[in-house]
């Protein structure tokens, strides 16, 4: 069964408009603050690995740092090609706590 697992505290969340990356156990997760809203994607570009929470937000997406795909950050699925998706998770912030479903 799936849990929330705390990732962050509140003060480490990116800015609007804004991505960091964040570790979860063995995993490295990708938080964006799309205008105020929080997502969770999985940090690894389905390109070549680069890492997605390194990259900057613009008008949703978030591009990988490495050379440029694009990932719409609530459902995870590349603007060229929507069959390539990382994975989404839930988020939410808990009093200090920032947790994702996992
Ligand atoms: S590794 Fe992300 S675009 Fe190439």
């Amino acid at each position: 069964m799936a849990n929330f697992v705390k990732i962050a505290a509140k003060s480490e969340l990116p800015s609007s408009g804004e991505a960091r990356e964040f570790a979860c156990g063995d995993k490295m997760i990708c938080v964006a603050n799309i205008d105020g809203t929080l997502t969770a994607m999985d940090n690894v570009c389905l390109h070549r690995g680069g890492p997605l929470g390194q990259g900057v937000v613009d008008g949703g997406k978030v591009i990988c740092p490495w050379h440029g795909w694009e990932y719409d950050a609530k459902t995870g699925e590349a603007s060229h090609n929507p069959a390539a998706k990382v994975a989404v998770y839930p988020i939410k912030v808990e009093d200090d706590n920032v947790m994702v479903e996992i």
